[in-house]
């Protein structure tokens, strides 16, 4: 992976048009020079094609094909699915999503190899296609035991629980994978909200259920949560007490109700029912 210093340079597009979003965007992101110090650039929203004009877009869209992203479906519940792409079997829509997302992702590293990554696309469905909503990216092989690289929900469907359900998402591959996981670093501070708000409330539910003792590596087993982060989370909740040169989880009822009542909407749930995946060999 090569490190990369886009983050310290100035904000080079100003505006996107994505679907029926105009949106605005936060960083610069590395677009090939004659893209630079556009006002705006207009994306196609399934093959993330991007163009300088409006009538150039409006030509592509008569003759695009894609009404969803490329790759597979892996995940649909009502009007939600979830579409896994290869990078290596689909390089330019890899590239386009990863210099969209770079303009919404500060200190972080864009993959130009975006061969090694899986792209998990989500969208919402209705008769005109699927629109994209959010992405996660994950390398194919982690050594660090990393389940998400990059994780984004567009500006316009921000704050409705999307992100959490991505996140939730990337944990139930884990899951399928008989791995723990843990999101890349650095996280920004949205990444880190959304990830102490999800594993917070993933362990007070799991501790107000289960009756006696409990472990943080059983914890970790059930929810494939790895134990720093588990750890951390609890100590922030103040549940862990350090005894006799180990770490124990203190639960009383109360505070465990208090807390859950803290930790605000659970957001839209994975029904991993409706997951139809296999992991990558
Ligand atoms: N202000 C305060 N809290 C927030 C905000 C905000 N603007 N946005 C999210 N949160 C917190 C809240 O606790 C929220 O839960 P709540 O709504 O129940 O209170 C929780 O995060 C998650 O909210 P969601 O609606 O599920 O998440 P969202 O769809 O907005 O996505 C995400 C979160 C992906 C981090 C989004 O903010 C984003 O794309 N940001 C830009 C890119 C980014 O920073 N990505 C993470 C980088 S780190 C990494 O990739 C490993
Ligand atoms: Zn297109």
């Amino acid at each position: 992976l090569r490190e990369h210093e886009e983050f310290t340079k100035v904000k080079n597009i100003a505006k996107i048009e994505l679907g029926r979003y105009e949106i605005d965007t936060w960083y610069f992101s590395p677009f090939p020079s004659e893209y630079n110090d556009t006002p705006k650039l207009f994306f196609c929203e399934f093959c993330l094609s991007f163009m300088k004009r409006k009538e150039q877009l409006q030509r592509h869209m008569k003759k695009c094909d894609l009404k969803h992203p490329p790759g597979d479906e892996i995940y649909r519940s009502g009007t939600l699915s979830m579409f896994e792409v290869d990078g290596k079997k689909n390089k330019v829509y890899g590239q386009n999503l990863c210099y969209l997302a770079k303009l919404f992702l500060d200190h972080k590293t864009l993959y130009y190899d975006v061969d090694l990554f899986l792209f998990y696309v989500l969208c919402e469905c209705d008769d005109r296609g699927c629109h994209i909503v959010g992405y996660f990216s994950k390398e194919k092989h982690s050594e660090e035991s990393y389940n998400l690289a990059c994780i984004l929900t567009l500006p316009p469907y921000q704050r409705k629980g999307y992100g959490k359900f991505l996140i939730s998402f990337s944990y139930e591959l884990s899951k399928k994978e008989g791995k723990v996981g843990t999101p890349e670093r650095p996280l920004s501070d949205l990444g880190l909200l959304s990830y102490r708000g999800y594993w917070t409330r993933v362990l007070l539910e799991i501790l107000k259920k289960h009756k006696g003792n409990i472990s943080i590596k059983e914890l970790s087993d059930m929810t494939a949560i790895k134990t720093d982060d588990i750890l951390s989370t609890l100590q922030a909740l103040d549940l862990i007490q350090y005894r006799k040169g180990q770490h124990v989880i203190c639960a009383d009822p109360k505070v465990l109700d208090r807390h859950l009542k803290a930790a605000g909407r659970g957001g839209l749930e994975v029904d991993v029912s409706k997951l139809i995946w296999t992991p990558y060999k």
